[in-house]
């Protein structure tokens, strides 16, 4: 389903079914529990379905959650339908569509980057960014690493990226696109997104980044590239890092 229709709309279209399932079932003189609970199977139905597709758990759970949790807020409020959609939308205003794609809000954890400087070291005032800062965790590890540096963050999301500004008050942050920046500028692009981005966050680096400069990944490998190093900050955790003029896996 994640493929055939993009999150969140594959949401909206299930628990819409369940709710016309519902409507249509109470008009049809059905006891309203039956009606709830054959509507609820509906969702349960399509998020099974969605998740032996690949979909995450926590997806499959709203899909199959949102109809009989937006039901008991109605039966215990006074507001119309329509009124559940609003927690979504102010989701999809904090943390835009656009940047699901390239990877969910997980936070950078504090010490992850932390023996980086072995392998990548860096001039004073060297210029890192971090291409996507979330909320501000990478920039902090960053900073933690690397005392005597410029960090910048851009991030997708505006009110994140508020709370970067707020959170890393030393650091550059600006609401924006990584795709559309130039990557020529920095000394170090630290990267926490997805094993889908790597392959264009690697055609980027390799257009853009000058010799010497580095590209580092947490936990997601850019498999086209043969990394200079890996530092393993915690289990699970390993830190790529990969020195500009890049070479290829096979090389
Ligand atoms: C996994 S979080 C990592 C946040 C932060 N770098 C950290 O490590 O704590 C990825 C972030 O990248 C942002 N993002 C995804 N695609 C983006 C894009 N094209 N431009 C800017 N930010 C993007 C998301 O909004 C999200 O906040």
């Amino acid at each position: 389903m994640s493929n055939l229709i993009r999150w969140p709309f594959s949401a909206l279209v299930v628990w819409g079914a369940a709710w016309l399932c519902y409507n249509f079932l109470a008009e049809q003189g059905t006891h309203p529990s039956v009606a709830m609970l054959m509507a609820t199977s509906l969702g349960v139905l399509a998020a099974a379905l969605a998740w032996l597709k690949g979909i995450s758990k926590a997806r499959a759970a709203a899909l199959s959650m949102g109809f009989p949790v937006s039901l008991w807020l109605l039966g215990n409020a006074s507001f119309p339908a329509w009124v559940w959609l609003l927690p979504l939308a102010l989701v999809i205003w904090i943390y835009p569509m656009h940047a699901w794609r390239d990877a969910p809000v997980f936070p950078t954890p504090l010490n992850a980057l932390r023996d980086i400087p072995r392998w990548a070291i860096l001039p004073a005032q060297a210029k890192i960014l971090d291409a996507g800062c979330g909320a501000g965790d990478g920039l902090k590890a960053l900073r933690l690493a690397y005392v005597n540096a410029q960090w910048i963050g851009i991030e997708f999301s505006r009110p994140l990226s508020w709370v970067a500004k707020f959170r890393c008050p030393w650091a550059e942050v600006r609401c924006g696109d990584i795709w559309l920046d130039d990557w020529g500028a920095y000394d170090m692009v630290y990267l926490f997104q997805r094993p889908e981005t790597m392959p264009r966050a690697v055609e980027k680096a390799k257009a853009e980044m000058k010799p010497g400069a580095w590209l580092v990944s947490l936990e997601f490998e850019a498999a086209e590239l043969k990394a200079t190093a890996v530092a393993e900050a915690s289990p699970n955790r390993p830190v790529w890092l990969y020195q500009a003029p890049f070479t290829g896996q096979s090389s």
